[in-house]
C-alpha cells in the first residue's frame, strides 16, 4: 500500500459538511459510515443532522464565517452541499487555506450561477441544447417572443431557487414573465438578464457525474419530482421526490449522453480553462431528437442525492475525497444493485408560505424497516426540545430495496407514521417507472 495514495485508509478525516438539507444530512450519514472518517461536524446543519454531528451556527452564504470555522476546527476535508457558497467562492477560499474541499471552485461554478453563460458554453460548443437568446430590456425581448411559437421558455439568469423559469403556453403569460423579471425585479439581480429559449418536448432526467477534469464516475441516472401535487401538478418546488436508477435512461441511451453531452462538455470545460472537480449535475430533456440540455448544476441535487449515495458500493467519502485530491479512479466505483426511492414530506403551505413551528411526530429509530432513513431537512429544536418544522421541506424518507416497488412501499409506509399539522407529501413518486414495468 503507498502512503502517498491520498485515500491511504489510515488518513482519518474531520469533515465539515456546508448546508442544513436532507442532501447534507445524506452526506453526514455517509460520513458517519465511512472508515476514513474519524469526526464529521456541519455548518448550519439541522436537528436531524444534530443528533449525529456537532452544528455549527454559520450559514452557508458565510463564506469568510466558513473559513474560519474550518481553520478552526482544523476540518482536513470540507464537503460544500448547496450551491449558494459555490458560486461565492467558499471552494477558492478553503483552498487557498490548504484545506481540501468537495465542489467546485467559483469559475467552474457559474455553469449554475449564469443561466446565460451556460447557454453561450453549450451554443458555441454544439453540445444538444434548446435554441436560446438573451435580454437585458423588456422592449427587445417582446420583439423576440412576438416572433416566436409556443410554448416559450422564459428564465431569470442568476440564480432563483428554482423559481426563475416560466414555460409559457400563452403569450400574455410569456409577456408577463419577462416584464416581471426585467421591469419588476421579481428576481431582483438573478432576473436583469433573461433567457428566452425554444421549448423541449419530452421527459426529464437528471445525470449527475463526479467530475475531475477530464475524468468522471457516471452515477444512476435519477428522476426527480418538482411539482408540488400528484401528476404533476400546482406550483414548482425544489424537488419533492426521487427514484434511481431511472431506467428511461436505457444503456443505449446512456452511451448517447456520454458521446453526446458528457465527453464534449469536459473537453469544452478544459478547452476554456475551467477546472472543474465535484459534482456535475445535467438536467437533461430526453426529446424525440435526443438528449438535450435542459441544465447544469455545480452540485449534487436535492432530493437526488439521497437515492444516490445508497446505491454506492464504494465508500462515498473516498470518492469525494479522491476527486477533491485530483485522484478521482472511475474504474474503481462499485454500485449496488438496488433500486432507491425518496419521498420528501412538506410544510403546511410549502412552497408558497412555508408555516414553521408545527411538532413532528417520528416512529423510533429501532422500528424502522431496514434499509429507511429519515433524512431531515426543515426541522429544529424548540427550547424545550420539541421537534418542530422550520422550512419547506421538512423531511425525505429514503429506501432502498432490490426493487423499486419494494423501495416505495418501504419510503411510504414510514411516510404514514410521521405525523405533524399541515405535512403533505407526494404519492405518485416512480410511478412512472412502475408504469413502465407493467406487462
Ligand atoms: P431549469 O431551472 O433551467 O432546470 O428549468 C426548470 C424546469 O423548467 C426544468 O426542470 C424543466 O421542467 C423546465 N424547462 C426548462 N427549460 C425548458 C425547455 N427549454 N423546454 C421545456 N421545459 C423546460
Ligand atoms: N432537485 C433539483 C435540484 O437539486 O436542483
Amino acid at each position: 500500500m503507498s502512503s502517498s495514495n491520498p485515500s491511504s485508509a489510515l488518513r482519518k478525516l474531520k469533515v465539515l459538511v456546508v448546508g442544513s438539507g436532507a442532501r447534507e444530512h445524506a452526506l453526514v450519514k455517509a460520513c458517519r459510515r465511512s472508515a476514513m472518517v474519524r469526526e464529521v461536524i456541519a455548518a448550519p446543519g439541522n436537528a436531524g443532522i444534530a443528533e449525529e454531528a456537532k452544528c455549527h451556527a454559520v450559514k452557508a452564504d458565510n463564506v469568510p464565517g466558513l473559513v474560519t470555522l474550518a481553520k478552526e476546527e482544523q476540518a482536513d476535508f470540507v464537503i460544500v452541499g448547496p450551491e449558494v457558497p459555490l458560486s461565492l467562492g467558499l471552494v477558492d477560499a478553503l483552498e487557498a487555506q490548504g484545506i481540501s474541499t468537495f465542489g467546485p471552485n467559483k469559475k467552474a461554478a457559474h455553469l449554475e450561477a449564469s443561466k446565460v453563460f451556460t447557454k453561450n458554453f453549450l451554443l458555441r460548443n454544439n453540445i444538444p441544447t434548446a435554441y436560446g437568446e438573451t435580454f437585458t430590456n423588456s422592449a427587445g425581448a417582446l420583439a423576440y417572443l412576438a416572433k416566436k411559437s409556443l410554448p416559450i421558455v422564459i428564465k431569470a439568469s442568476g440564480l432563483a431557487a428554482g423559481k426563475g423559469v416560466t414555460v409559457a403556453t400563452t403569450r400574455g403569460e410569456a409577456d408577463a414573465a419577462v416584464r416581471a423579471a426585467l421591469d419588476e425585479g421579481a428576481f431582483g439581480a438573478s432576473g436583469e438578464e433573461i433567457l428566452i429559449e425554444d421549448f423541449l418536448p419530452g421527459e426529464e432526467a437528471s445525470m449527475m457525474l463526479v467530475v475531475c477534469g477530464e475524468k468522471f464516475l457516471v452515477l444512476p441516472p435519477s428522476q426527480d419530482h418538482k411539482r408540488v401535487g400528484d401528476g404533476d401538478t400546482g406550483a414548482n418546488t425544489g424537488g419533492m421526490g426521487a427514484y434511481a436508477p431511472a431506467v428511461v435512461v436505457s444503456k443505449k441511451l446512456m452511451s448517447r449522453i456520454e458521446d453526446e453531452i458528457i465527453r464534449p462538455t469536459l473537453a469544452a470545460l478544459a478547452r476554456e480553462k475551467i477546472e472543474y472537480r465535484g459534482v456535475l449535475y445535467i438536467g437533461l430533456m430526453l426529446t424525440p431528437a435526443g438528449p438535450s440540455v435542459v441544465e447544469f448544476n455545480v452540485r449534487f441535487g436535492d432530493p437526488e442525492c439521497q437515492v444516490l449515495l445508497p446505491l454506492l458500493e464504494t465508500d462515498p467519502i473516498k470518492i469525494l475525497w479522491d476527486c477533491a485530491n485530483g485522484a478521482l479512479d472511475p474504474a474503481a466505483a462499485k454500485l449496488r444493485p438496488y433500486f432507491a426511492a425518496t419521498v420528501v414530506i412538506a410544510a403546511y403551505g410549502y412552497p408558497a408560505q412555508p408555516r414553521a413551528g408545527d411538532v413532528i411526530t417520528l416512529p423510533p429509530a429501532e422500528n424502522l424497516p431496514a434499509g429507511v432513513d429519515i433524512l431531515h431537512a426543515g426541522t429544529a429544536r424548540r427550547p424545550d426540545d420539541a421537534l418542530v418544522t422550520s422550512g419547506g421541506r421538512v423531511l425525505s424518507v429514503v429506501a432502498t430495496a432490490p426493487t423499486l416497488r419494494q423501495a416505495l412501499d418501504a419510503a411510504y409506509a414510514t411516510c404514514a407514521q410521521i405525523k405533524f399539522a399541515g405535512a403533505h407529501y407526494r404519492h405518485d413518486i416512480g410511478a412512472r417507472q412502475l408504469d413502465r414495468e407493467k406487462p
